[in-house]
């Protein structure tokens, strides 16, 4: 008798995470994005500061820059390569909605929660997904494509948060500003903040974020 060979088409790279479900199988769920040289524990007690009531989903990036984890690869400082950020934002897109499956969980309830890489792997998701996530906080992000389509479009006025440091040597404020108003005019409801501070986060990108998501989400 011939053997049937069952095979699959995998369109995502498995990736480490963490998944710790709310008691309440409607909640939302914060996705945790770490910065280069990260992983998935990181951003796992900041998201203490946000109460409870949401599930956590916290992944680890799959590209390593000399055994530092990132989200996707990099040129040089600041300088993305483009065509690997738009495929791994592909790829961390098929790998939450598999696991939405798997895990049981709402994929229409996702909220970013990403610091630097991170923050720009939430940021291309915006662009390349502009409904896929019901919210997001980016800290320290900068533009994550050097051209975005004028197509961009959000109907749902989704909220956004950032929040920048004036004295970070990384990041491009010209950049971000224009950043800042191609969400707002594609239709996403942004709060952006610039705080006096480097790139690492402080206590106020916390208090401010933790009030915002009280705002828009309890
Ligand atoms: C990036 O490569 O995503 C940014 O330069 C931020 C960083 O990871 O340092």
């Amino acid at each position: 008798m011939m053997e049937t060979i069952k095979s699959f088409k995998m369109d995502y790279t498995q990736m480490i995470y963490i998944w710790r479900p709310a008691a309440n199988k409607n909640a939302h769920t914060l996705l945790l994005l770490h910065g280069t040289g990260g992983d998935e524990n990181d951003l796992i007690p900041l998201a203490a500061e946000f109460g409870s009531g949401f599930n956590i989903l916290s992944l680890r990036g799959n590209v390593s820059e000399h055994g530092m984890p990132r989200f996707f690869k990099r040129l040089g400082m600041g300088i993305f390569d483009e065509k690997d950020l738009h495929s791994r934002t592909d790829e961390m897109v098929s790998f939450i909605k598999s696991l939405a499956d798997k895990e049981d969980f709402d994929v229409t309830k996702i909220i970013a929660l990403g610091y630097s890489n991170g923050a720009n792997i939430a940021g291309s998701t915006l662009i390349l997904y502009p409904t896929f996530l019901s919210g997001a906080i980016l800290y320290r992000p900068m533009q994550p494509f050097k051209e975005i389509s004028n197509d961009l479009k959000n109907d749902g006025q989704t909220p956004v948060f950032m929040s920048n440091g004036t004295d970070d040597p990384t990041i491009d404020r010209a950049a971000t500003a224009s950043f800042v108003k191609l969400l707002k005019n594609a239709g996403f409801d942004v709060e952006s903040h610039e705080l006096q501070t480097g790139h690492q986060l402080s206590q106020k990108d916390v208090q401010l974020s933790v009030d915002w998501y009280k705002r828009k989400f309890k």
